[in-house]
């Protein structure tokens, strides 16, 4: 890591993590990953495919297993660079599981009852048949991020409130325990980084909610990607403008001026006069452009498979060395004996 004067600089930590679940898209790249990459200049992060995570909810055997190679590799081709970065899965380091089971102890249901995420997921369903895994989500999240002492933890406005509970449990936890963890910050993302879906521009770019015709996956095709923002939705009138009147276009403009770098002021007079086939004409080449090497990227993965085994296997090893330390610790302050060598 960079040192100044043969002295070495104590980097502050990030950790974050995205569920392998299901096809990545063009905002779990604009809103999660290419910031994780922008990081790596000022921080010592850990990026975690969180398996354990997404199993809290059934998953298909084979395409949790595609999904979490699938979604370590587009970190990869999106600049997350296993030299300067920790990249894991989370399964690969038990201590996560086994800080959550400590962490469970000083959790109080009320406080995981309250998490709006679980009342979402929960909505409807009767508690009988909610899983358990489901409710102590958080309590794993917390595990993740207190693992490593991370300062920061890069989110989306949704998880803030478990951002939130983990600062609690670290806190609880030091003041029943002593000293043990770094209280993190969650670190939010503007609005502007909020990708919304393109046939519905009330709703966020999902993959679970709606049809694919909303997200442009990223391993779309060309002609899948233009035809897509082709037929993205717009609002009513013919001015390529922002506005709260204008959604769709608000959306569209903020996926161009996200991938060109234009800023939006600059795309409304460029667009002056021309009408929406043009703009979105121009959006489809942008979207193509950006996502093209990425793409290609991932292919070259995807036919070595050994080099992203080798960059989990030198990530794991890296991981469990940190998590380690802090367990040894933790096992320490609560009282637990040591395993005898
Ligand atoms: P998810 O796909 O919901 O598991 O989210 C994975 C990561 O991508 C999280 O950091 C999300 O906040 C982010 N993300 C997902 N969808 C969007 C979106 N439409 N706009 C911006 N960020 C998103
Ligand atoms: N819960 C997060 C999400 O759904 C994913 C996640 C798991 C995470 N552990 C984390 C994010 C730790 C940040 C830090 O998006």
């Amino acid at each position: 890591m960079s040192e100044t004067a043969g002295k070495p600089e104590r980097r502050p930590r990030v950790f974050s993590g995205i569920q392998p679940s299901g096809t990545m898209h063009l905002g779990n790249y604009l809103g999660a990953i290419r910031n994780w990459v922008a990081m790596q200049e000022t921080h010592d992060c850990v990026y975690c495919a969180v398996d354990l995570h997404a199993i809290t909810v059934r998953q298909k055997r084979a395409e949790l297993r595609r999904g979490t190679i699938d979604l370590v590799n587009l970190m990869l081709a999106s600049g997350v660079d296993p030299d300067r970065s920790i990249v894991i899965v989370q399964s690969h380091v038990p201590q996560h599981s086994e800080l959550a089971w400590i962490l469970n102890t000083i959790t109080y249901m009320g406080e995981l009852r309250r998490m709006t995420q679980f009342k979402d997921k929960t909505a409807g369903a009767e508690g009988e048949s909610i899983g358990v895994g489901l409710f102590d989500y958080p309590v794993l999240m917390a595990a993740d991020i207190l693992l490593y002492r991370a300062d920061a933890v890069p989110v989306g406005e949704d998880q803030k409130q478990h951002v939130e509970l983990t600062r609690d449990l670290a806190e609880r936890f030091n003041n029943a325990f002593g000293k043990t963890f770094v209280v993190p910050e969650p670190i939010i993302r503007g609005k502007g980084a909020r990708v919304m879906s393109l046939d519905d521009p009330t709703k966020k770019m999902s993959k679970s909610g709606g049809s694919e015709a909303g997200y442009i996956a990223i391993m779309d095709t060309p002609d899948v990607i233009r035809r897509k923002v082709k037929r993205a939705v717009t609002d009513s009138g013919t001015e390529v403008r922002p506005g709260p009147d204008k959604p769709a276009l608000s959306n569209l403009l903020d996926i161009y001026s996200s991938l060109s770098g234009d800023t939006v002021d600059h795309l409304v007079e460029r667009y002056s006069g021309k009408g929406y086939a043009q703009f979105k004409a121009d959006l489809g080449e942008v979207i193509v452009a950006a996502l093209e090497p990425i793409q290609e990227r991932i292919r070259e993965l995807e036919a070595d498979k050994d080099a992203t085994l080798k960059v989990l296997a030198r990530g794991a090893e890296m991981a469990t060395s940190v998590a380690e330390r802090t367990m040894t610790r933790v096992r320490e302050r609560v009282g637990l004996v040591p395993r005898p060598e």
